[in-house]
């Protein structure tokens, strides 16, 4: 195995229209609704940042421009907030900053798949592995997601995908992995499908929504091929990378939360405020309330 090449960089894929979430994402995008107090997207940033990626670019589409205007300065709030001595809320804005370059931005023209979308950021990328993270995914844990993942891949190089368990009546609505023998710390995937017909999966491993990919499932994605839902699937590239390279799983440790579903965001609001300091203690009182 060559030296392993840091992951640097990061394509976070939010050209999606959030129709599940109409009104509420009728103008504003489905990444910026809140998790407690942070856009979603936010939260997906803070969690490439724990992993050390220092580049993040996002795929995005028309009426996207919101997340833009999230990541970068918002000088008449800053007066404001200056003028009125709200210094704590001035730091906790500037703490969240990219920094300057450390952006970028390019669209997806129209809705031909999440392979398309990874495709279209090829460029940006350019010839270096990269990290993929599907905003749609919240991972709450005390060692982020893809920060357990780089674990995984400063050992072994190659490609990681985090995986999970679900029921197996569920495991038609995703990429489904089976796993060859076990090597050191990570498995090995010797098999993938996206969206399996119900009782066809290979396991009822899932792919979760996290990916250490190397440069080479650019050119494959290339070729547009359309696969599930006729759409280009990152999954089916995988698939033929596979026949070249090595794929690893990482059981990750954490609860994820599929936030393109309206229960599930609602759920990961719930599990976010119940953990933070400030607000943790008086709301689970409130939902105590509630629910007797
Ligand atoms: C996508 C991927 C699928 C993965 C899922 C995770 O599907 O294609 O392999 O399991 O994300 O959320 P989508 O949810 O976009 O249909």
């Amino acid at each position: 195995m060559g030296t392993i090449k840091p992951i640097r960089k990061a394509i976070l894929p939010v050209a999606g229209l959030g129709t599940r979430f109409l009104p509420a994402t009728k103008a504003m995008p489905k990444e910026m609704l809140t998790i407690v107090d942070r856009p979603i997207i936010q939260h997906v940033v803070d969690e490439a940042k724990a992993a050390g990626i220092e580049h993040f670019i996002f795929v995005t589409g028309r009426n996207k421009t919101v997340i833009e205007d999230h990541f970068d300065k918002q000088v008449e709030l800053e007066t404001t907030l200056k003028q009125r001595g709200k210094f704590e809320q001035l730091k906790m804005l500037n703490d969240l900053l990219p920094e300057a370059g450390q952006t970028s931005y390019t669209r997806q023209q129209s809705p031909k798949g999440l392979g398309h979308a990874v495709w279209c950021a090829r460029d940006l990328v350019g010839d270096e592995p990269f990290a993929l993270l599907l905003p749609d995914v919240l991972v709450q844990a005390e060692k982020g997601c893809l920060a357990q993942m780089m674990e995984i891949y400063n050992e072994t190089g190659g490609n990681v995908l985090a995986v999970e368990e679900v029921a197996p009546e569920e495991t038609s609505s995703y990429g489904v992995v089976s796993l060859g023998e076990t090597e050191g710390p990570s498995m090995t995937i010797n098999g993938m499908v996206e969206k399996p017909d119900p009782g066809l999966a290979p396991s009822n491993l899932i792919i979760m929504g996290r990916y250490i990919l190397q440069p080479e499932v650019f050119d494959i994605l290339a070729t547009q091929t359309q696969g599930a839902g006729n759409e280009i699937q990152i999954t089916d590239a995988m698939q033929t990378l596979m026949e070249s390279q090595d794929f690893h799983a990482c059981k990750y440790e954490g609860r994820s939360f599929d936030c393109g579903s309206k229960v599930g965001f609602l759920a990961a609001n719930v599990a976010f405020a119940l953990e933070r300091e400030d607000i943790g203690p008086s709301f689970k009182e409130a939902i105590k309330k509630l629910i007797d």
